[in-house]
């Protein structure tokens, strides 16, 4: 089952005030378009994700394209755009998409998951906040009466919806639909509404900048991930730790180079993602990744991170054996990670410890190792 997300991003954000287009403010640190899209990578489930920009927009084309993203250009109005996002993403073959509002950079990845968990049970779901407020009509001057607000919803994106449905839907639309979720109702779809979220904010006007700022800045920006891995003695002439071949009169054993440390290193950044562990994305069964030498599994790890928006912050690893002796080595494991993780050595550690003649590792019957990183927002 392959979910995308579609992400419409090609307005010109006039209420927004003048300068730069509001998708390439700067809020907390980065451009709000790039806040929006980290989310749906850090959101569980999503896989492609297509990007509609204003036409001619070809540096930040560009950018999105080398970090894998799909991309559109822009129509006239939001619903051109998005048939043209939907059009872009054909070749994904998506089952279902999650249509989304690049200015709304606040969306939670739990927001995403509720969505995408609805689309089980309906071929449309969308996010939307029950009216709380009391509703007036007025003239622009004085209140002319007012209106009961039980059944009013305010609409929030993403609009989740399956794929072939909604393209048809938007393609015999004929346009000025206000939503998604009206062209999909114009199709006859159902569309269940899900909770939505107050901070789910999209930026419209300049005030809204702030407001972001704050719910952004304010969110947990700092991950941290632990790995743990053991091998095995068996033959052999050296040991392959933290991407070092070291001198010993016995080898570790393992379906690739059993490079225990950098293993619990490469699980760590995993753990610290909460995308699984080297197992699940380079399977033992596999024969590929016989013999393979660890730092694809590493550097696998690291591309993640980036795609996610997550930069290294540092990495700490403890070798536990009796034997071999790790200290005379530890500065070159240390640069040997830091190359593989484009990091400097001073970002990561390598230590030892025996376990005092106790237990496996005491025995010198294999070689353990764990490890902390930790990741802090690109
Ligand atoms: N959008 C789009 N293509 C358009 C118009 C809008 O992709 N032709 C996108 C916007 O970039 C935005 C979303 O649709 O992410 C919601 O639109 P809105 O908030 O109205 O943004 P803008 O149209 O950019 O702002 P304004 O209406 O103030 O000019
Ligand atoms: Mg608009």
């Amino acid at each position: 089952m392959i979910t995308a997300a579609l992400i419409v991003a090609a307005g010109r954000g006039e209420r927004a005030g003048g300068g730069l287009a509001k998708q390439w403010r700067t809020i907390a640190g980065r451009p709000l378009l790039d806040h929006t899209i980290a989310a749906f990578r850090n959101a569980p489930g999503i896989g492609p994700i297509a990007v509609v920009l204003p036409a001619g927009d070809t540096d930040a084309a560009s950018r999105f394209a080398s970090a894998g993203l799909i991309l559109a250009e822009g129509g006239s109005d939001r619903s051109s755009s998005v048939r043209r996002g939907l059009n872009a993403l054909a070749g994904a073959t998506p089952d279902r998409v999650l249509i989304h509002d690049g200015a709304r950079p606040c969306v939670h990845p739990d927001l995403i998951a509720r969505i995408v968990d609805a689309l089980d049970s309906a071929p449309g779901a969308a996010p939307a906040l029950a009216v709380t407020d009391a509703l007036w009509t007025g003239d622009g001057g004085d209140v002319t009466g007012t209106r009961d607000r039980s059944g009013l919803y305010a609409a929030q994106t993403p609009q989740g919806f399956h794929y072939a449905a909604i393209r048809a839907a938007h393609a015999a639309h004929p346009g000025g639909a206000a939503d998604d979720v009206e062209v999909a109702r114009a199709a006859g779809m159902a569309v269940r509404i899900v909770e939505g979220d107050p901070d789910n904010l999209k930026v419209t006007r300049p005030g809204d900048f702030a407001r972001a700022e704050r719910l952004l800045g304010g969110r947990m920006s700092v991950r941290l991930g632990n790995g743990f891995d053991v091998h095995r003695f068996g033959e052999g002439d050296h040991v392959t730790l933290c991407g070092v071949a070291v001198p010993y009169g016995r080898g570790l054993q393992g379906h690739s180079d059993a490079d225990v440390g950098m293993h619990a290193v490469t699980d760590a950044i995993y753990g610290a993602l909460a995308r699984g562990d080297i197992g699940q994305h380079f399977p033992p069964s596999d024969p590929q990744w016989k013999g393979a030498a660890s730092g694809i599994f590493l550097r696998h790890a690291v591309a993640l991170a980036t795609e996610m928006g997550w930069r290294i912050g540092n990495v700490d690893c403890t070798l536990i054996c009796e034997e071999p002796k790790i200290g005379p080595h530890a500065a070159a494991m240390r640069a040997a990670m830091a190359e593989i993780m484009g990091l400097d050595a001073d970002q990561v550690s390598v230590k030892a410890t025996t376990s005092e003649r106790l237990g496996f590792t005491g025995r010198g019957e294999g070689i353990a190792a764990m490890a902390t990183a930790t990741l802090v927002a690109a």
